[in-house]
């Protein structure tokens, strides 16, 4: 029994410490104003979760979100780009993994806004929200709800 348990354990602490797959496979580049507090904790979140991120401070993202394809009413802060997929607002960093395991036929996905208990964004008392996927015509679908 305690040989087993030992295994569990060890198993456990492997996955724990095997950095995630998803990050190998791209750097992610963030696009934020240099005074976005929450922007800097977001980056903070991804990079805690494996992420090897590149950020651009900017006087302006609006023009980015434009040309990446960022929906106007899905704009948040911060704008993100990894392995060619557009990472809008605060998602959470296993969403992105998710996203860059399903590699489904996106332009991104994004958390509109600023909700509050996201990651970048505890601030406060948590509210639940959408992480919605959007497609190049403009099509909507959810991708997670927390
Ligand atoms: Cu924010
Ligand atoms: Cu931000």
């Amino acid at each position: 029994m305690r040989a087993v348990l030992h295994l569990i354990a060890a198993a456990l602490l492997a996955f724990a410490t095997a950095p995630p797959v998803a990050a190998q496979s791209g750097a992610v580049t963030v696009y934020k104003t240099a005074t976005c507090g929450c922007c800097k904790l977001w980056v903070d979140h991804l990079r805690n979760a494996g992420f090897q991120v590149q950020v651009h401070d900017l006087a302006d993202v609006a023009p980015h979100k434009a040309r990446l394809g960022v929906p106007p009413q899905l704009a948040s802060c911060h704008t993100a780009v990894v392995d060619g997929y557009v990472i809008e607002g605060h998602v959470p960093a296993a969403d992105v993994q998710r996203l860059l395991a399903m590699r489904p036929a996106v332009t991104g996905i994004a958390v509109p806004g600023m909700a509050m208990g996201s990651p970048g964004m505890e601030f406060g008392p948590a509210v639940a929200y959408d992480v919605i996927a959007f497609e190049p015509d403009g099509t909507l679908e959810l991708f997670a709800s927390h």
